[in-house]
């Protein structure tokens, strides 16, 4: 076990997640956490994160002392070095030049924490204040053109201090320098796997819910499937998964969730399937405003949810597939600020009556998640399903909302997802299992509300417009259209046009994120 102590930067979470890669434990304590419960803990290793503050200032975030001299390796990053410094009797002021981005570093690779990494190599710094001196015993063994102690440290004590950031991939050799501090400083063997992960969840839910209750709101997603599995396995039949059919699902998808989920599935599980189409259908009629529509579909699933719970009576449990970037979204990531508030925590049904939340992929990034999924056995398709929104096809159908309106738009998107999946599969086949360079992150098919005049058979038909959507993004907040080849996209068009009925037009959408979102709604 690795600790990672929390001081409120931005990464925190990759570096336990850079810890992790190194098939080591690792978990992250808030720095107001106390020494004794760290010492309880006994790890391996300890490393300090980066933080927004300045060490120097009345009521910065700290340390005791005693955290230096229990004989533990202590890596302090960024924030922490400073930190670590200043504490040990270093000093830490505003540096005449602030670092930012991607800058050329001079190192010394006699110190093992260096051990094989290049004299000259760039790294990612971030930071306004820097170490000016060094702490009594410390050595320098890194700098910048700019930064005298890019890091320093005293082998003797184990003690290592670095201002970049590691974990940040534009480091080059950042996980070469964490690899050296987990393994050769700290001693860790590496042996930890994602499926202890799962086996350590299992054990924590079974001591926690005893012979509780636990109810789980299913939404066919990895996230929440990911976490209806963990807690089968854990608990079995005291789990009861609700699942919503709000009839704006992709096509088959509630029958695919329904046939992993369900009686007849693999999982010991309750599943309940709540048909719930007309009543969207009813509510959704005659609205044509996108935030309205929004609303509706969040408040009905609500009101669903909720009849459901009532059936089941009072539960001890409810989970929720919350993972790591949802968390720090939302500005409830441990010490991190406030980004923006996301729209899948926090709109917790508060009328359910339970006494407490399980969350067992809070600390995961989405691949971590998936990784678990699929040693939990979950299919590769539902594991590697592309992100859709809560909303579903409501806010791909521009306009009113109707059953007519959604098979539309699920047969095309259908269709459009079968031949890009084709065209990846094969161009992966034959460049050895390369991605495409224009793999799309995110596509699908939306109904635009523009019907036009088109000839058929020798027939005039006035049928809807389809828009085919993909892009590459990174991080779903900035996107790009994917090139997708336009032999594929004349498939897809000739196949809609001719398998879907009412459709007589198909357009692809080349708008980058900004201006455009990604969703048409
Ligand atoms: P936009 O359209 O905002 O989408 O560029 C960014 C990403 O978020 C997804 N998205 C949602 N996901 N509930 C969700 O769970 C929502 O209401 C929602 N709206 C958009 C979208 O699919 C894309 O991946």
């Amino acid at each position: 076990l690795v600790i990672v102590i929390d001081f409120g930067g931005q990464y925190n979470q990759l570096v336990a997640r850079r810890v992790r890669e190194n098939n080591v434990y690792c978990e992250i304590y808030s720095y107001k956490t106390d020494i004794e419960q760290i010492k309880a803990l006994n790890p391996k290793g300890i490393i300090l994160t980066g933080g927004p503050n300045s060490c120097y200032e009345d009521g910065a975030p700290t340390y005791t002392k005693e955290l230096f001299e229990l004989g533990i390796p202590v890596l302090g990053l960024c924030y922490g070095a400073q930190m670590m410094q200043l504490i040990l009797g270093g000093k830490v002021e505003k540096a005449p030049v602030r670092e930012y981005g991607k800058t050329a570093t001079f190192f010394d690779n006699t110190s093992i924490l260096f051990d094989g990494i290049e004299e000259e190599s760039v790294v990612w710094m971030s930071h306004f204040d820097y170490i000016s001196k060094e702490a009594p015993g410390f050595k320098i063994i890194a700098h910048t053109k700019d930064c005298p102690v890019a890091a320093a440290s005293d082998e003797s004590r184990k003690l290592y201090a670095i201002q970049f950031h590691p974990e940040v991939l534009h480091t080059v050799r950042g996980k070469d320098i964490l690899a050296n501090f987990v393994y050769k400083i700290c001693g860790c063997k590496g042996d930890w796997k994602m499926d202890s992960f799962a086996n350590e969840q299992i054990n924590l839910i079974r001591e926690k819910v005893g012979d509780g209750k636990v109810l789980l709101a299913l939404s066919g997603g990895v996230d929440s499937s990911v976490a209806a599995v963990l807690l089968s396995k854990a608990i079995g039949k005291q789990l009861t998964c609700v699942f919503v059919d709000h009839g704006l699902l992709r096509k088959n998808e509630g029958d695919e969730v329904e046939n992993i989920f369900g009686p007849n599935g693999n999982y010991d599980l309750n599943f309940i399937r709540v048909n719930a189409q007309d009543r969207y259908y009813d509510k959704l009629k005659g609205v044509e405003e996108p935030e309205k529509k929004r609303k509706i579909i969040g408040e009905e699933f609500i009101r669903v949810f909720e009849e459901e719970a009532k059936k089941i009576g009072k539960v001890d449990f409810l989970v929720q597939g919350t993972i790591y970037p949802d968390v720090v979204e939302s500005g409830l990531g441990g010490e991190s600020a406030v980004i923006k508030s996301h729209h899948n925590v926090g709109g917790l049904p508060d009328y359910v009556d339970f006494k407490e939340i399980i969350e067992p992929l809070r600390d995961l990034f989405k691949d971590e998640v998936r990784k678990v999924g699929l040693e939990l056995g979950l299919p590769e398709y539902l594991v590697f399903r592309q992100p859709f929104p809560g909303p579903g096809l409501g806010i791909r159908i521009i306009g009113e909302v109707t059953g007519e309106k959604v098979k539309i738009v699920q047969d095309a998107d259908f269709i459009y997802r079968e031949e890009v999946g084709n065209a990846l599969k094969e161009y992966a086949e034959a460049n050895n299992g390369a991605d495409a360079p224009w793999k799309p992150d995110q596509y699908f098919a939306a109904l635009t509300n523009m019907r036009s005049v088109g000839v058929m058979g020798d027939e005039r038909t006035y049928d809807y417009a389809v828009a085919l959507r993909a892009v590459q993004t990174i991080d779903f907040m900035t996107a790009e259209s994917a090139q997708i080849p336009w032999e594929v996209l004349q498939k897809v068009m000739n196949r809609i046009i001719n398998e879907v009925k009412g459709v007589n037009r198909v357009m692809f959408d080349l708008t980058s994120k900004p201006p455009g979102t990604i969703e048409f709604e």
